[in-house]
């Protein structure tokens, strides 16, 4: 699986045709994931590396000590956002088993002499990798009950299974996009089999938060992506909200964060990938706190020559930077100048949806292509059809991502 071979690590961000945007996506961040874990201190006698203050700030909830409470209280009060959210791929980013995986029982796929199959035994999902001799004899086999789904099923899953107190990831993948199984993205060049440990730093991204301690699999505290994740802990403003002139200094609102770095900050925390994250000395991302710059608890970086750096050209925050519509709008555009991060538009209302945010500044100055021609292509004159289309996958991709450079032109097909 040649991937990022053939791409250029210094290319700009916009090259087309990102063969598996997944399997970056997923490669980045098993190297990130190896440094996630909580900074062991200094060794002894060595002064510890030092420890930038925070930056304060007005929201009281990003001081330490603030508990959560979780997503059914939030429900209590804001109960049609907790309903939409629900149907968002982040409110449903992990579930237990079976969760939204396809319903399959026997062989899925085989890889070189490995045959995998998923079983369904009791009302378990169970899946099973058999390694089989030149007659079809099975020489050797390995089954493993699948405890978690990690993913809504928008791009693809993964299968976590629990073993020897721990958590690890399954061989076997489903694409949503190709709708087929296969193997784990990246093991085509290394099968882990059934070793690939489950760090905490995948499940930060994926999960709510969560509890670790050696040799026991981590405890959740709900497992999909929660309230707090982007609002902040939310025991002060639960017990009583306290609105002072519009604001309430209680629980973070993200659109009224400023400067705009700190509003971006958010998203970023699961967002932007690079090619590596570390802690910053003494920290963590789980003390990462919505109102606060993420850059204080992680260093994102970008490896030249790392094959793996190519994942910038799929990272949503890079490419959005790389847009004139952010540079030119002095930094204003933001993830949430275009989503809704409760709720996807319904289908039906997806042209016109996109069609509103980007009117709310091009509503002056606007497409220069006339609009009869651009009809002629696109009866609904949908925008992010021609200046934000979906990357054509490459053959082996599994999955394709949309450009977020929003070029003037639509991106050649490969
Ligand atoms: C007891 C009812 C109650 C609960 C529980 C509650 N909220 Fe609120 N929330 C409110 C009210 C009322 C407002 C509007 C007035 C205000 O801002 O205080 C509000 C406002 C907000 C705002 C906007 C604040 C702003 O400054 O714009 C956010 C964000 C928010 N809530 C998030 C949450 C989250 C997340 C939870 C769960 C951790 C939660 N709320 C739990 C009642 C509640
Ligand atoms: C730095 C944050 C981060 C880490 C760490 C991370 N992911 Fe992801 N992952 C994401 C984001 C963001 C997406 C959504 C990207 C998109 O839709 O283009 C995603 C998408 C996925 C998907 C597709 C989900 C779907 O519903 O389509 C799978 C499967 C996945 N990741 C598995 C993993 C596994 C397994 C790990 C740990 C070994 C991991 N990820 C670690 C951020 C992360
Ligand atoms: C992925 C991040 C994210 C998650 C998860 C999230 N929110 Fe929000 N929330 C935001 C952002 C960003 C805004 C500001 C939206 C805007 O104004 O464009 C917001 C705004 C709000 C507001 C202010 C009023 C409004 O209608 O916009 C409330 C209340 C709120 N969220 C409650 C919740 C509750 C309850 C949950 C969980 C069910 C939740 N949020 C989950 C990011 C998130
Ligand atoms: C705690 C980690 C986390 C945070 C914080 C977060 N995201 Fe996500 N986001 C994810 C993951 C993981 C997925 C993939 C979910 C899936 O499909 O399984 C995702 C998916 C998405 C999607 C794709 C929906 C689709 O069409 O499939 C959008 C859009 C998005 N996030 C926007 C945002 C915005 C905007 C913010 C900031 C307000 C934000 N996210 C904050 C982790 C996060
Ligand atoms: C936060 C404001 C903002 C939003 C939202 C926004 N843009 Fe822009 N965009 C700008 C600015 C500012 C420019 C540069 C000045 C100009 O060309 O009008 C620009 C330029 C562009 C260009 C010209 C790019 C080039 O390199 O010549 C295109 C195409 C474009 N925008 C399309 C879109 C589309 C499509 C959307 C919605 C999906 C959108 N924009 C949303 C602010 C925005
Ligand atoms: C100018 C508008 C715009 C901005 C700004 C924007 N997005 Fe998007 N995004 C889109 C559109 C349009 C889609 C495609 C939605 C669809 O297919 O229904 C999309 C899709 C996504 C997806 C789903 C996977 C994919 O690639 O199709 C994720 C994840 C995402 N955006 C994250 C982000 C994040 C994170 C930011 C901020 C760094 C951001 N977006 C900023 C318009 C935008
Ligand atoms: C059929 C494809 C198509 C559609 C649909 C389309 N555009 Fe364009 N747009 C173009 C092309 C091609 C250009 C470049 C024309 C040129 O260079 O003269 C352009 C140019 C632009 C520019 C740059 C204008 C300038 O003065 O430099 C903006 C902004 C823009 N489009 C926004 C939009 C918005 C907003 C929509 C949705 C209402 C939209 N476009 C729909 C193809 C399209």
């Amino acid at each position: 699986m040649d991937q990022s071979g053939s791409l250029d690590s210094r290319s700009k961000v916009g090259r087309y045709g990102i063969p598996s945007a997944l399997a970056l996506l997923i490669a980045a961040i098993v190297l990130w994931d190896q440094t996630a874990r909580r900074p062991v201190p200094g060794p002894t006698g060595m002064p510890a590396p030092a420890v930038a203050p925070i930056p304060s700030s007005p929201y009281r909830n990003t001081q330490p000590g603030v508990a959560y409470v979780g997503d059914e209280v939030c429900a209590r009060c804001h109960a049609e956002i907790a309903r939409g959210y629900r149907g968002h791929p982040m409110g449903r980013s992990m579930s237990e088993a079976p969760g939204p995986e396809p319903a399959a029982n026997g062989v899925v796929f085989t890889a070189g002499d490995l045959v995998y199959s998923v079983l369904q035994r009791g009302g378990k999902v169970v899946h099973r990798e058999e390694r089989r001799d030149a007659q079809g004899r099975t020489v050797e086999s390995t089954e493993r009950a699948v405890h978690y789904v990690l993913g809504s099923g928008r791009r693809g899953l993964a299968f976590l299974v629990e073993h020897d107190g721990g958590l690890y990831q399954s061989p076997i993948t489903w694409y949503a996009e190709t709708h087929r199984w296969g193997l784990a993205p990246l093991y085509e060049m290394q099968n882990l089999h059934f070793t690939r440990s489950i760090t905490p730093g995948c499940l930060f991204c994926h999960s709510n938060r969560i509890d670790v301690a050696p040799g026991r699999p981590p405890v959740f505290h709900g497992l999909t992506i929660g309230c707090e994740q982007c609002h902040g802990p939310g025991a002060l403003h639960a017990r009583r909200p306290e609105p002072v002139d519009g604001r309430d200094w209680t629980i973070v609102n993200p659109a009224d964060l400023e400067p705009r770095s700190l509003r971006e900050s958010v998203c970023e925390q699961c967002h932007l990938q690079g090619s590596s994250r570390r802690p910053q000395p003494g920290r963590s991302a789980f003390d990462f706190r919505p109102g606060l710059p993420f850059d204080a608890f992680m260093v994102v970086s970008w490896a030249r020559g790392d094959p793996i750096a190519t994942i910038r050209a799929v990272g949503h925050v890079e490419q959005m930077r790389q847009s004139t519509c952010y540079r030119e709008s002095g930094g204003e555009l933001g993830c949430i100048s275009c989503h809704d991060p409760h709720q996807l538009p319904a289908p039906e209302e997806r042209v016109a949806y996109y069609q509103g945010r980007c009117q709310e500044c091009h509503a002056e100055r606007g497409c220069s292509l006339p609009r009869p021609e651009r009809r002629a292509q696109q009866p609904d004159d949908d925008c992010t059809a021609c200046h934000m289309p979906r990357s054509p996958a490459g053959d082996i991709a599994h999955t394709a991502i949309t450009v977020h450079t929003i070029p003037r032109h639509r991106p050649m097909q490969r």
